[in-house]
């Protein structure tokens, strides 16, 4: 049977751990937001995925904090949007997750969006490494980056260390995309798979639009699971970190009962679409002037 549990962890290149399992809180309001996490923690998940447009931070933080669970064992990303990435707005936005969670150090924090141009994009990057170096954030990574965009920050990597000293150009630990099977991304999965970056999987679920798909059924009736517990299971096998939402305390359960099956690799393969049917927006395909 599977070696995967709720608690696997994948080491990332920033040296800190993160949890396969993720919870997800987008659209999760603020009055909710605490309550549901308290329940996400009791299903056994450790990881909360956040982000300041959720204006749900500091109610997570209160989850996390008045859990009887050490700090260091729960892993809470937040991410910054812009539709115009900047050095100054990114060091701002990194302040105010601070200030707003009250927490020492944010495990992950993500640029959420590419735009802001070549500029505004390495800016955002320096403030990124900047607060590594004080301590505020422990591992740095990008959301909704296209190849292009992260074969661009693989440049200006090396531009900052010139500046800013060998080794010092940063590291991408982690990277976040809408990922479910008929969205693979195989392109910008394969290229972080040979960095050695962490890619997580937002949508995981198709948002429940997929759950009487033709390709589920035979393997929610054979595992006697539900379609969203087929699609999770999916990005686990795949190496990815999904991150479900829900605000429902019978499917926060659901989405973390995953680990009693295994998809077979036939079964993988017949979960292999050749599809582009993104169901949130897609900024990586803006082009590197946007
Ligand atoms: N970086 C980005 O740009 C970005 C974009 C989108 C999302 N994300 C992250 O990824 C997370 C997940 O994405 P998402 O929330 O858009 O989509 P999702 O997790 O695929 O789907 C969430 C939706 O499915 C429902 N649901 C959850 N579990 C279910 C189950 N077992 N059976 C039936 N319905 C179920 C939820 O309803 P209830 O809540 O009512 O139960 C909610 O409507 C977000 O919360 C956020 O943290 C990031």
């Amino acid at each position: 049977m599977s070696s995967l549990t709720i608690n696997s962890m994948i080491r990332m290149n920033s040296g800190y751990e993160i949890p396969r399992l993720g919870y997800g809180v987008y659209q999760t309001p603020p009055d909710v937001a605490e309550d549901v996490v308290s329940q996400s923690f009791k299903a056994g998940y450790r990881h909360v995925d956040s982000a300041i447009v959720y204006r749900n931070e500091a109610s997570c933080a209160a989850a996390i904090k008045k859990s009887d669970i050490p700090r260091s064992d729960i892993f809470f990303t937040s991410k910054f949007y812009s539709g115009s990435l900047n050095y100054k707005d990114a060091k701002a936005a990194i302040s105010q997750s601070i200030q707003t969670t009250g927490f020492d150090y944010i495990d992950l924090m993500l640029l959420h969006a590419p735009y802001g141009g070549r500029e505004g994009r390495k800016g955002a990057w320096k403030a990124l490494l900047e607060a590594q170096d004080e301590g505020k954030i422990r591992s740095l990574g990008v959301s909704n980056y296209g190849v292009q965009h992260l074969n661009e920050m693989e440049e200006y990597m090396k531009e900052l260390e010139q500046e800013r000293g060998e080794g010092k150009g940063g590291k991408i630990a982690v990277g976040q995309w809408e990922v479910h099977p008929w969205l693979p991304r195989n392109d910008i999965a394969e290229w972080c798979e040979k960095r050695g970056i962490v890619v997580e999987a937002y949508c995981p679920i198709v948002r429940a639009t997929r759950e009487n798909d033709p390709v589920l059924k035979p393997l929610v009736k054979k595992y006697n699971k539900t379609a969203s517990q087929i699609l999770i299971r999916w990005s686990l096998q795949k190496g990815f970190v999904p991150l479900p939402k829900s605000v429902t305390s019978s499917r926060i359960v659901e989405n973390a009962e995953v680990y009693d099956f295994e998809l077979t690799a036939e079964e993988m393969e017949t979960l292999k679409l050749d599809e582009y049917s993104p169901i949130s927006w897609d900024p990586t395909v803006a082009s590197l002037d946007r």
